[in-house]
């Protein structure tokens, strides 16, 4: 059984949290050993009961179990939704089986073809495409709906709750996780670290929209006092705290002397290198990934690494007159994923024809990444090698 929570959060509002430890990659390529919730919420006020979005359809016996704890499904009648990746979505189907049909959906103009296509629900659900600023009242509550896009598919929209202060969110302020508490009380930095990768992973590709969707919200002067995404940690304590931390990772600020280094290997050729570099660089401000016949790091992890970088070394094997497989998959997730504007050192080895370095320039040219050096060499890195290195790092670092 998954860990299940279900929890008021404020009068008439509840969460259900579900934390997926199944999960080995999420969206089929990230790998997660920490694990991810989906947090969807149902609020029940002046008579009317309205949910917000849903579990993955892997767990939807568990959510329906849940959602009967708080409701009858029948009476649902509203369901928002915030974003329609299967992930929120997958249970919409049953709900709107048990519930007959009756709850009025409400979702992006995207977000109605988007179910449609993964469910085929089109013609029974009663789907309303929600203009951005439209309101729902409730009586005592109102809801207002605002577009924003890309956060992290066309169909994000966030519901503000006017009178409480609580913006639901989507994807956007969530990350990755099963954190041993539901809202952002106590130690935050194993939390936060798990945004950032949350960030790069899954958000990546449309950072630029974080900082915009920032920025419609402060534009709106609304008080924010509480933040409700559908994965990870609810913040009531310090909303800005998250907002800030999504604008800094969106935006790349750098942590001073921040080195992220990641290499193949296969012989120990281009990690001799490495060695020496990391030999040379304060102990605490260096992150290194590898690719080697010993070990095989996370690609997910090491994406998380660069939005904090200052300088990212890459160490690439030269390999069937290209670069090293892990290598050149790298470059292109920092290309489509982790386009940030930072200095790249790239070294390379090679045994007869060096490939790997000009590959990944290629990857990277059209990027906000600078090569600012390479050093390139047959087989081993020698004397005249690691003094070119050194000359590199004096003018880098
Ligand atoms: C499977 C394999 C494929 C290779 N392909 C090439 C190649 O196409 N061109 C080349 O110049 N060297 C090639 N090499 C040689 C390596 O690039 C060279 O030995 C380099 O020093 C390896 O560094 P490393 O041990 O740090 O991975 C290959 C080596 C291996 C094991
Ligand atoms: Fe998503
Ligand atoms: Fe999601």
């Amino acid at each position: 059984m998954p860990r299940i929570w279900v929890e008021e959060i404020t009068k008439g509002l509840y969460v259900l949290r579900v934390d997926d430890d199944r999960v080995k990659s999420f969206e089929a390529i990230w790998d997660l050993p920490e694990g991810a919730t989906y947090n969807a919420y149902l609020l029940k006020t002046d008579g009317k009961t309205i949910l917000f979005d849903g579990w993955k359809r892997s767990y939807e016996a568990e959510f329906i179990e849940t959602l009967k704890g708080l409701t009858r499904i029948e009476d649902i009648d509203y369901i928002i939704l915030h974003h329609t990746e299967p992930d929120h979505s997958g249970t919409l189907p049953k709900v709107l089986e048990l519930n007959g049909y009756r709850a009025k959906v409400f979702g992006h103009p995207v977000a109605g073809r988007l179910v449609n296509g993964f469910y085929g629900i089109g013609d029974k659900m009663d789907f309303h495409a929600i203009a951005d600023g439209e309101e729902l009242k409730l009586g005592s509550r109102t809801l207002k709906f605002l577009h924003t896009p890309w956060l992290h598919w066309p169909d994000t929209i966030c519901t503000y709750m006017v009178e409480d202060g609580i913006l639901f969110t989507g994807d956007a302020f969530g990350g990755f996780s099963m954190p041993d508490k539901l809202f952002d009380d106590g130690e935050l930095d194993e939390y936060l670290h798990y945004v950032k990768k949350y960030i790069v992973n899954v958000v990546g590709h449309y950072k630029e929209h974080i900082s915009k969707s920032i920025d419609k919200l402060s534009g709106m002067n609304i008080e924010i006092r509480m933040i409700a995404p559908l994965h990870g940690l609810i913040w009531k304590n310090d909303t800005h705290k998250i907002i800030e931390y999504y604008r800094d990772i969106a935006e790349g600020k750098a942590k001073k002397g921040k080195v992220l280094i990641v290499y193949s290997s296969m012989y120990g050729f281009v990690e001799g290198a490495i060695d020496h570099i990391i030999a040379k660089l304060p102990k605490d401000s260096v992150k290194v990934f590898k690719f080697t016949d010993m070990e095989q790091d996370s690609i997910s992890d090491a994406l998380a690494e660069v939005p904090d970088s200052e300088l990212i070394i890459l160490g690439a094997s030269t390999y069937e007159a290209g670069a090293f497989p892990m290598m050149e998959f790298f470059a292109r997730q920092l290309a489509h994923k982790a386009n940030y504007k930072k200095s790249v050192l790239m070294i390379s080895s090679y045994g007869w024809g060096g490939a790997a370095a000009r590959v990944i320039k290629n990857i990277l040219s059209e990027t906000n990444f600078e090569i600012r050096d390479t050093v390139e060499y047959r087989g081993r890195a020698d004397e005249p090698i690691l003094h070119e290195i050194d000359k590199s790092l004096d003018k880098l670092s």
